[in-house]
């Protein structure tokens, strides 16, 4: 007899992307004519530098061989000076190359829990989290943050209450995803010294450094002293280079043995993409000209929505301080029905948008079910058009529901 085998209860429990799973209903949006404006994932437009694709194409080596697990010399070498831009100084041993920010979060967690161990993060948090904690077989124990505060942490005793013997490390984001959250050097502070009190890590996840748009100092982890020992760094070329198919970032820790675990796990996995790492090297000679630019194409776009959604009765939107989203409540309405209705039963002009409904990036109960996050990823003309069609949206399915 041929009996069919089953999978891993690990496998059939991996969480559904809260971003991606309303893409059927858009796809027959679209078959019925309608425009959909997609603002539910960080893929930007914005064109990766002519520094990248220059370097790809000249590439002058014969075979398109594996890299070394711990990266390329010559991506190394950039990531060290381009940080060193920023005031974070570490050792071309303290680096490892990563598959992009995702795959930095999966190794690091690794690296430092045990199955049935705790991790600490804010909600509403980056929805792969989850995900990659359920891959890794931890506990994820969310500390919630709101709308009403920006998004910014509560007080240390509050955190400390999720402290258990479970507990191996704190996980933030910041600028963050999907709240555009900044923290302040205080909070980042806080934080590391939680670590500190408590023996364990901050997993620091910086892959907005270049968007913070209120002339902010973005601070980094690796900016505070007597953290060294706890503090991981992880970045990403994603967004920084708007890069999001590079599939390159880095892990940069002081802790040794954090980095040699984190290298063996690398070796392990082979190797990061080499033509991506020649074409990311060749970035660090992209003109400051071009992030100014996108910065502010990103700040214009940022408060078309704010503007747009805050001029809404009953609608919160706090400004996002970075990255490229922005969280909504929309008072009254259930995010869940209403972004599903926005394709099945709404248009504008033969319009809608496809928005990630909040619940998503909540693991508390109940929590979200007003809110959406908007990826403002698009051109401004674009932005404009989609927050006018969401704000008809908005007036219509209250008028009915
Ligand atoms: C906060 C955060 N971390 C990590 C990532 C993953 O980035 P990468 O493309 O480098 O895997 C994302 C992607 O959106 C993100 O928002």
């Amino acid at each position: 007899m041929n009996k069919i085998p089953s999978i891993s209860l690990r496998g059939k429990n991996v969480p559904k992307s809260a971003i991606r799973k309303l893409i059927p209903f858009a796809k027959d949006a679209e078959k019925r004519g309608i425009k959909v404006h997609k603002l539910n994932i960080g893929q930007p437009d914005v064109e990766t530098p002519q520094e990248f694709w220059d370097a790809v194409k000249t590439f002058k080596e014969k075979v398109l061989a594996y890299s070394p697990s711990e990266g390329r010399p010559e991506f190394i070498d950039a990531m060290i000076k381009y940080y060193a831009g920023h005031n974070i100084n570490f050792k071309s041993d303290e680096i490892i190359t990563i598959v992009g920010g995702i795959e930095g979060v999966l190794l690091t967690l690794f690296a430092v829990a045990n199955p049935g161990d705790e991790i600490i993060t804010p909600e509403p948090y980056y929805s792969n989290y989850v995900g990659i904690t359920a891959m890794t077989d931890l506990k994820f124990v969310p500390i919630t943050t709101t709308a009403e505060k920006g998004y910014h942490l509560p007080s240390a005793a509050e955190i400390e209450s999720k402290i258990t013997d479970k507990t191996r490390a704190i996980l933030i984001a910041s600028p963050g995803n999907p709240t555009g959250c900044v923290y302040t050097k205080e909070e980042m502070e806080m934080v590391a010294g939680i670590a500190i009190k408590h023996g364990i890590f901050v997993i620091s996840d910086e892959v907005y450094r270049e968007f913070a748009y209120n002339g902010e100092p973005v601070t980094s982890i690796m900016h505070i002293k007597g953290v060294e020992q706890h503090a991981i760094l992880i970045d990403s070329m994603s967004k920084r280079y708007s890069a999001c198919g590079a599939r390159l970032g880095c892990i940069i820790s002081h802790n040794k043995d954090f980095i040699d675990s984190v290298r063996a796990y690398a070796t392990v996995r082979l190797s990061a993409p080499t033509l991506d790492q020649i074409g990311i090297a060749a970035c660090i000679n992209t003109p400051q000209s071009y992030f100014d630019k996108v910065k502010e194409d990103y700040k214009n776009r940022r408060d078309i929505v704010v503007d747009t959604m805050n001029g809404i009765k009953d609608v919160i939107c706090p400004v996002p301080g970075g990255a490229f989203y922005a969280m909504v409540k929309i008072k009254g309405v259930d995010t869940e029905e209403f972004a599903k209705w926005l394709l099945t039963d709404f248009s504008f002009e033969s319009e809608t948008v496809l928005v990630a409904p909040g619940a998503g990036f909540y693991a508390t109960p109940g929590l979200g079910r007003d809110e959406i996050r908007i990826a403002y990823i698009m051109n401004t003309a674009v932005m404009k058009r989609s927050m006018t069609v969401l704000a008809k949206a908005i007036e219509q399915y209250r008028k009915t529901h």
